[in-house]
């Protein structure tokens, strides 16, 4: 079977950047904890009304469509990975198709719903589809715009700090030669602990999940049989309509599963964390990545960080992150390169790549 390779990437940021300082205007926070605690000094927002994550991603997709050397009418099957798409319903997928202007080739959309891990999940089913022949030009986005749905009071300032708005995007085809492209990829998941790092509501739960794990809730449904909405007025005037993270259990299980899955991806191709040229981690924390850094013994020169700069754009991070590297010749042909990722879910994964 043919492997698959990245044969275009581009990443798209918007231009409105917010600083810690700009943060501390709004909510009870410094610079100084959210630099020690994530490394992050400022991040980028959307321009509201002007942009979502589909308007987003398609900008880092037409770069990465023109670099690949093709045609947006060329692309054949579209992954679309992100955590705060445009609706509810339909995904991003099919507004991408519409905003790149190529709905008359009636390529297939399919959605992502992993969060931080959801660009190696997108990109793993990429590698499938062409390796299998099925599909030659596979676009592959994950973008965020999370400044939509984050609470910019007091109470969301553990979550809202870390993170910011972004695009990535790459098109994966089949690769020229033998050992070419994507070598290997690891995709994981562990349900147990799906409510650590979560944006519940709105949602079609009812409450279910946590009568299920005893657990309290305060979301304010009605006894109404029929007709039952899945936001309450007291969600909204309770706050309970952002993400909620237990920041330090995410942190532990990170740093534990990153380097399991790493491991996992270099075993599988009979390699050594010293044999990588660059790991592109998902931007999540900068300790965190420092600690997976120092736990695989890798030197400075080995690792890809931005969070200081774009802050965790989630979905988009490990795209984002990989198209600079390349950009700044950092990655070279021939160059083994790792992402890995691990978020909300849990979900996590790893892929190799010969550049
Ligand atoms: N500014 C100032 N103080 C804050 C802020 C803030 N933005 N946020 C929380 N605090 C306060 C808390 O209220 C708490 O105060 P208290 O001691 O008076 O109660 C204190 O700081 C410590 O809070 P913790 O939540 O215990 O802080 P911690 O040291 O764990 O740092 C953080 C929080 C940065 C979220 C950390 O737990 C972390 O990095 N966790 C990993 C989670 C992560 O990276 N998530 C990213 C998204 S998930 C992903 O991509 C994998």
């Amino acid at each position: 079977m043919k492997s698959a390779k990245i044969a275009g990437i581009g990443y798209y940021v918007p231009d409105w950047v917010v600083t810690n300082q700009d943060l501390e205007k709004v909510m009870d926070t410094t610079d100084d904890w959210i630099v020690e605690r994530t490394g992050i000094h400022e991040r980028r927002y959307g321009h509201k009304h002007e942009e979502t994550t589909s308007s987003m991603g398609a900008k880092a997709a037409r770069i990465a469509i023109e670099r690949a050397g093709i045609e947006p009418k060329d692309v054949d099957f579209i992954i679309f990975a992100t955590l705060s798409p445009d609706y509810y319903f339909p995904g991003c997928g099919v507004l991408l198709q519409r905003e790149l202007g190529i709905t008359s080739s009636e390529a297939g959309a399919l959605d992502i719903r992993n969060q931080c891990s959801g660009f190696l999940y997108a990109l793993s089913i990429a590698d499938q589809f062409v390796k299998t022949g099925m599909y030659r030009n596979v676009l592959v986005v994950g973008a965020e715009m999370h400044s939509m749905g984050l609470d910019f009071t007091t109470r969301g300032r553990n979550v809202t700090v870390i993170f910011g708005d972004g695009a990535g995007a790459v098109v994966v085809q089949p690769a020229d030669k033998e050992g070419q492209g994507i070598l290997t990829t690891h995709l994981h998941s562990d349900g147990t602990y799906a409510e650590k790092l979560a944006f519940i509501n709105p949602g079609a739960h009812g409450g279910y999940h946590f009568q299920k794990m005893g657990l309290e809730e305060d979301f304010g449904y009605s006894d109404a049989q029929y007709g039952e909405m899945f936001i309450t007025q007291h969600m909204v005037d309770s706050g309970q309509i952002f993400p909620i993270m237990e920041g330090q259990f995410v942190f532990k299980m990170a740093v534990q599963k990153f380097p399991e899955v790493i491991m996992e991806a270099l075993q599988k191709v009979g390699l050594q964390p010293s044999d990588i040229n660059m790991l592109i981690p998902h931007q999540a924390n900068l300790r965190i990545s420092q600690m997976v850094q120092r736990l695989l013994r890798l030197r400075d020169d080995q690792v890809w960080n931005n969070i200081q700069r774009y802050g965790n754009t989630t979905a988009a991070s490990v795209p984002i992150a990989l198209a600079e590297a390349v950009e700044a010749g950092a990655v070279k042909e021939g160059d083994l390169v790792c992402l890995a990722a691990f978020g909300s879910g849990f979900t996590w994964g790893s892929a190799l790549i010969r550049w």
